[in-house]
């Protein structure tokens, strides 16, 4: 049945590719009947695969059937609508179409050279992104600044802390290595990425100091001011803040105005990270988690959580791109070519750390297109509706309380009974499979987490997440 080459022809591409289409569209129609979380055990899928790979090739059912029964089974289904763990990762039809469609190009953008529209289309979606947003005019291509997709804000994060190294050494680092004397900041509730890529970037773990958040887990300002004169003080060199729109354990906002203040007294780089939250400022009623933003050096959000675009895809802003570019830029012998040379066209290569890179505008710019700007809005409102609606559930209930204010799509909220209780509540609904949620630890007390933001989640599924947590509490 195979030819001889083995190459899957086009006509048989065609067959098998409706298949998975169909397949797809079949699993999105089906979410709903499959327990939310995966409930394989360690070894579990290891178990059930070969020990050795086919010798020879071997017919596509046969793939597809060990996808329905060994990887379904090992995967949690982020797609579903009971899904309210950590934070979505929400996908669409249009994002994994255009995924799809960039796999088949299999085009290479590391250049602009090595394929125009790949660098084009990515530069615009992100220009169109600054005004769908309210982004600072500063973020465009068009003036001094300019975006790029990273395949995570963990990747954003580093690089904006590589340019603010670089900027705040003059491009010392890069060549000689750092000597420890710079040191960064962020507040107690800080994605771990950052101390991730304090560590890479060779600032040290022991050089990132956690500035005290205030009675909203949102950073303190004046505390941050204290910690950069005391670095001050005693011979460092304070280089870079990061600031979060929606911390990960309770959505807090960190006050960017007051913060950015600080960070132009004193020089230092300021990256924003609104990995999740920045998705609400599609909606002009929820732009206010953006005010003093006009501070900032960089700024990221994730399509690939809360924008109906499939992981990954993470949309990183300098208001300077020459820092970052000059932070990054190598120039090697076998990438010369006419158009970098003649500096009229971006290498997003400069932008990042891999030199490769896939064509991700592809899937973003199909998502805009296909839900429009006001498709996006009504869904942005939808999932923040149905968050707020939740949290009125809880605060109503004599049982339970909210944990944390609740600005957007995330509630945090626990049972009065204290830590044991909410852990057996979050683990029987868990089981239950119907739903799926996670939990932090805020003001040293368990609590559980409710965000809203699958694709397919709707009130029913909303209002049976309230009804099984009050059946698990007993009440
Ligand atoms: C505020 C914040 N920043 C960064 C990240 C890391 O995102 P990524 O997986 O894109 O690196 C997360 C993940 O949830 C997050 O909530």
């Amino acid at each position: 049945m195979h030819h001889e080459d083995r190459h899957m022809t086009p006509d048989e591409f065609r067959r098998h590719g409706r298949e998975v289409v169909d397949w797809i569209a079949d699993y999105w129609e089906r979410l709903e009947t499959l327990p939310v979380q995966s409930r394989a055990a360690p070894g579990d899928v290891r178990a059930a695969l070969p020990p050795l790979p086919p010798r020879d090739g071997e017919p596509f059912a046969d793939l597809m059937r060990d996808v329905e029964g060994i990887v379904l089974p090992g995967t949690t289904h982020w797609q579903s609508p009971g899904w309210f763990g950590y934070f979505p990762a929400n996908a669409s039809g249009p994002s994994v179409l255009g995924e799809l469609l960039s796999a088949g190009l299999g085009a290479q953008g590391m250049l602009w050279s090595t394929s125009p529209a790949c660098t084009e289309l990515e530069t615009h979606v992100l220009d169109w992104l600054v005004g769908m947003l309210g982004l600072p005019a500063e973020f465009l291509s068009t003036g001094a600044g300019g975006g790029v997709i990273q395949d995570s804000a963990s990747s954003a994060a580093l690089c904006a802390l590589l340019a603010a190294r670089e900027r705040a050494t003059g491009f010392a680092v890069d060549e000689r290595g750092g000597d420890g004397s710079l040191t960064a900041y962020c507040s107690t509730q800080t994605h771990s990425s950052v101390e991730k890529a304090v560590r890479v970037a060779g600032l040290g773990a022991a050089n990132l100091r956690r500035v005290a958040v205030d009675e909203l887990m949102a950073m303190r300002p004046e505390a941050l001011d204290t910690a950069i004169r005391a670095d001050l003080a005693a011979g460092r060199r304070p280089a870079f803040v990061c600031a979060t729109v929606g911390t990960t354990s309770s959505h807090a906002l960190d006050p960017l105005a007051a913060i950015g203040a600080v960070c132009r007294e004193h020089g230092l780089w300021l990256h924003v990270d609104a990995a999740h939250a920045g998705t609400a400022a599609l909606c002009p009623e929820f732009r206010g988690i953006h005010d003093g933003l006009e501070f900032a050096d960089s700024y990221c959000f994730n399509p690939h959580k809360w924008m109906f675009t499939n992981f990954d895809c993470d949309c990183f802003w300098v208001r300077d791109r020459s820092d970052l570019v000059r932070a990054l830029s190598i120039l090697p012998e076998y990438l010369r070519n006419a158009a970098t040379e003649s500096g009229r066209v971006i290498d997003y290569r400069d932008w990042q750390i891999p030199l490769g890179r896939r064509f991700r505008a592809l899937k973003l710019w199909f998502v805009i297109r296909w839900y429009g700007v006001e498709g996006l809005r009504h869904h942005v409102r939808e999932h923040v509706r149905l968050a707020q609606e939740f949290a009125g559930w809880v605060d109503a209930d004599p049982d339970w309380e909210l944990a944390a204010p609740a600005p957007l799509s995330l509630v945090c909220f626990r049972h009065r009974s204290g830590d044991e209780a909410n852990r057996r509540i979050l683990d029987a609904v868990n089981a239950d499979g119907g739903i799926f949620l996670t939990h932090t630890r805020l003001d040293d007390r368990l609590t559980l987490r409710l965000s809203v933001g699958a694709t397919l989640t709707s009130d029913r599924h909303v209002a049976r997440a309230w009804r099984l947590l009050r059946e698990a509490a007993g009440g």
